[in-house]
């Protein structure tokens, strides 16, 4: 079986990605510093897959770190790079520790990686096009100056990734701009477990209403949108995880394209954070407890992607709606209020 090493491989994405790899018979390796994440998730995900993965608790960051692990792992068919940190308002207050996170990380890996012929997906974000002027948003559109350090990491990652395979190296790589990952595993036994107040909406929307939070608040109703609330491409985590394999049978197809390449991975539509709610509302059968606030800054007003593109060359496709999304991520919530992590 191959092996594809999963940096972050406990995190949100990276646990949905570890048990799609499963289901598409490789092999992940875990590679997680527990900074952002649970040790307990390799429990669980032993419970769904029958066996605990390998895992190797390990900083990127450490150099150290690094040479144990490519000393216990040097051959490896695959990297998904997920290891990062990913809060806006953090970044903006604590700029180098996402400078030295998110690249150093990076770095290390692909050194140490630097001579062997592997297939490296590495996560990356629409934030990248910040408010693009046009929708939905393509591959193409212009990269415009990042709005927060945690945007910068992503734009100048994927540059240094793209540096690195016209330098000639033997890595493929792609480069996946996440929309907005939401939901959970049907089996409700892994899915988003934030630390401390979530920042992004549907933990707030759950933990709301399962009582951990008083009220949420939609930041903002006097945007140029349908309903006044920003509009974003919310994605189920699980078409997201599948994703990754279908980059990585791609690169394995040995199709020629130039070594490296990025694909916008949304669902190709809008939701309104409005809409949201009320799928919530309507899937749960719960009342949710909320307000209108005043807008966060930073937030861009609307952004879905055009999809076409991994619909096309990567032959993947969303298959979960955004009321799939809200039933799952609210079956984990429970989950989690009778099963303490
Ligand atoms: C942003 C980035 C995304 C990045 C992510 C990391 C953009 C377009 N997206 O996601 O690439 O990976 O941060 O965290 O830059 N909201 C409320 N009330 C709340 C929480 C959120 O109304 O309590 C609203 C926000 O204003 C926003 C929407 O819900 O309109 C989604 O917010 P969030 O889940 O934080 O994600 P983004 O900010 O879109």
């Amino acid at each position: 079986m191959a092996k594809i090493l999963v940096t972050g491989g406990l995190g949100f994405i990276g646990s949905h990605t570890v048990v799609e790899l499963i289901n598409a018979g490789y092999e992940p390796v875990i590679v997680d510093n527990l900074s952002n994440s649970n040790p307990k998730i390799l429990d669980q995900l032993g419970k769904i897959i029958g066996r605990k993965p390998a895992f190797y608790k390990l900083d990127l960051c450490s150099q150290a770190d690094i040479t144990e692990l490519h000393d216990k792992e040097p051959e490896l068919a695959g990297i998904i790079h997920f290891a990062a940190s990913k809060a806006v308002g953090e970044s903006v207050k604590e700029p180098l520790k996402y400078y030295q996170n998110n690249f150093f990380s990076l770095i290390n890996l692909l050194e140490a990686y630097k001579g062997k012929k592997l297939n490296f997906v590495f996560s990356s974000s629409c934030t990248v096009y910040g408010q693009p002027d046009e929708l939905p948003v393509t591959e193409k559109a212009p990269i415009k100056t990042a709005t927060s350090p945690y945007g910068n990491t992503k734009q100048v990652s994927e540059e240094i990734l793209r540096d690195v395979v016209a330098s000639g190296s033997s890595n493929k790589i792609i480069s996946l701009r996440y929309f907005n990952p939401v939901g959970a595993h049907s089996s409700a036994l892994i899915g988003e477990l934030p630390i401390g107040v979530p920042q992004n909406l549907v933990p707030f929307i759950t933990q709301t209403a399962i009582g951990k939070r008083q009220k949420l608040t939609v930041f903002g109703d006097d945007y140029n949108t349908p309903d006044g609330s920003n509009v974003r491409d919310y994605i189920h985590v699980v078409d997201l995880a599948k994703a990754h394999v279908a980059a990585l049978k791609y690169m394995e197809s040995g199709v020629d394209f130039g070594g490296y390449d990025v694909f916008n991975i949304g669902t190709g539509r809008g939701s309104s954070v409005l809409e949201v709610i009320h799928a919530f509302e309507k899937t749960t059968g719960v009342k949710l407890n909320y307000e209108i606030g005043p807008r966060r800054g930073g937030d861009v007003e609307q952004v879905w992607g055009d999809v076409t593109k991994a619909a096309g060359q990567l032959h993947w496709k969303t298959e979960l709606d955004v009321d799939a999304m809200m039933l799952t991520a609210w079956n984990w919530e429970k989950y989690i209020k009778d099963n303490p992590l």
